[in-house]
């Protein structure tokens, strides 16, 4: 087994913030391999993430993770993937996917499928948009970054280049345009194939009447718009109970649904997960869009 360059006393790598594959000794010379990652956050006697520095003299590290190891798909992610994935093959040659995360800040979930998706990314097929109403991540990034999460700053070093982080509320998204890279110019007003927005606009504002048909008037035909708004969905509706401001919001997503042309969608319409819930999530698609598909 081969051992990396290591620290004294705690057999980590120096100033490394990478997941490493561990083993640990369980006799002299005998080790197990193990499949679990360790972060080594080198900041001082207690940096280190979730391991107990007590074992740490009984572990050592084998090689680093990758990116794709480092930073799997979570969650929707997959179900996102899936659709551009999907999307590609129909062929949309003539206009790239777009993914819009309203409201994304770093975008955590689009950088990891960005990851995924760059070879797509450099040949103009699919364009990653994270936006926000005031925050430029390039410059404000550390204000939000825990020491923990140095390691997504590495990441975020790498992926950045495949984004697109656009600043503006959402009456002011709908009319920018982003560069692609061969040069294309693209407004993103009719064209986003992907919307994610969690406790963003929606969730925040005052008008949800106004914001809501705003965003979701983005889609392009193929479009899928899934908002985690803080609504606390019981079935296909609200419970009767809900406050106020719930059943203010969930008014403002049917009257997008009725008036832009979206089917409401509260199940996985296709693929291995084929009628599970999607909870607490309002789920809109264009009428004639490629189904909601999990597999
Ligand atoms: C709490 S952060 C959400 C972060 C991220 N989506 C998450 O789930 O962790 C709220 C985001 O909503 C955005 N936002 C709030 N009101 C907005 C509006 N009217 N138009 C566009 N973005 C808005 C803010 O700029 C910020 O990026």
């Amino acid at each position: 087994m081969k051992f990396s360059e290591t620290m004294p006393y705690t057999g980590w790598p120096v100033n490394s913030s990478f997941r490493w594959r561990y083993a640990m000794e369980i006799g002299p010379e005998t080790y197990v391999p193990k499949t679990e990652s360790i972060l080594c956050n080198h900041t001082g006697d207690y940096g280190t993430d979730v391991l107990c520095n007590e074992h740490a003299d009984s572990l050592r590290l084998l090689e680093p993770l990758t990116l794709s190891e480092m930073f799997p798909l979570h969650g929707l992610e997959q179900l996102y993937m899936q659709r551009i994935n999907e999307l590609l093959e129909q062929g949309k040659n003539e206009s790239p996917v777009v993914v819009l995360d309203v409201g994304g800040m770093l975008g955590h979930s689009w950088a990891r499928l960005a990851h995924v998706f760059r070879e797509e990314v450099q040949q103009s097929k699919v364009a990653f948009v994270v936006s926000n109403a005031r925050f430029y991540p390039e410059f404000d990034i550390t204000d939000f970054v825990t020491p923990r999460e140095r390691h997504f700053l590495e990441f975020f070093d790498i992926t950045k280049q495949y984004m697109h982080y656009v600043v503006g509320t959402v009456s002011k998204l709908r009319h920018l345009e982003i560069t692609l890279p061969n040069g294309k110019s693209l407004p993103l007003a009719k064209n986003v194939d992907i919307i994610n927005e969690r406790k963003a606009a929606s969730f925040w504002t005052n008008v949800p009447e106004l914001v809501v048909p705003q965003i979701a008037s983005m889609l392009s035909d193929d479009g899928l718009y899934i908002a985690d708004s803080g609504l606390h969905i019981l079935g296909d509706q609200l419970p009767i109970d809900a406050p106020p401001h719930e059943k203010r919001l969930f008014h403002a997503f049917t009257l997008a649904q009725e008036n832009l042309c979206l089917d409401r969608v509260s199940r996985i319409e296709a693929g291995n997960y084929i009628g599970s819930h999607i909870p607490n999530r309002m789920v809109l698609r264009k009428e004639n869009a490629p189904l909601v598909s999990l597999s």
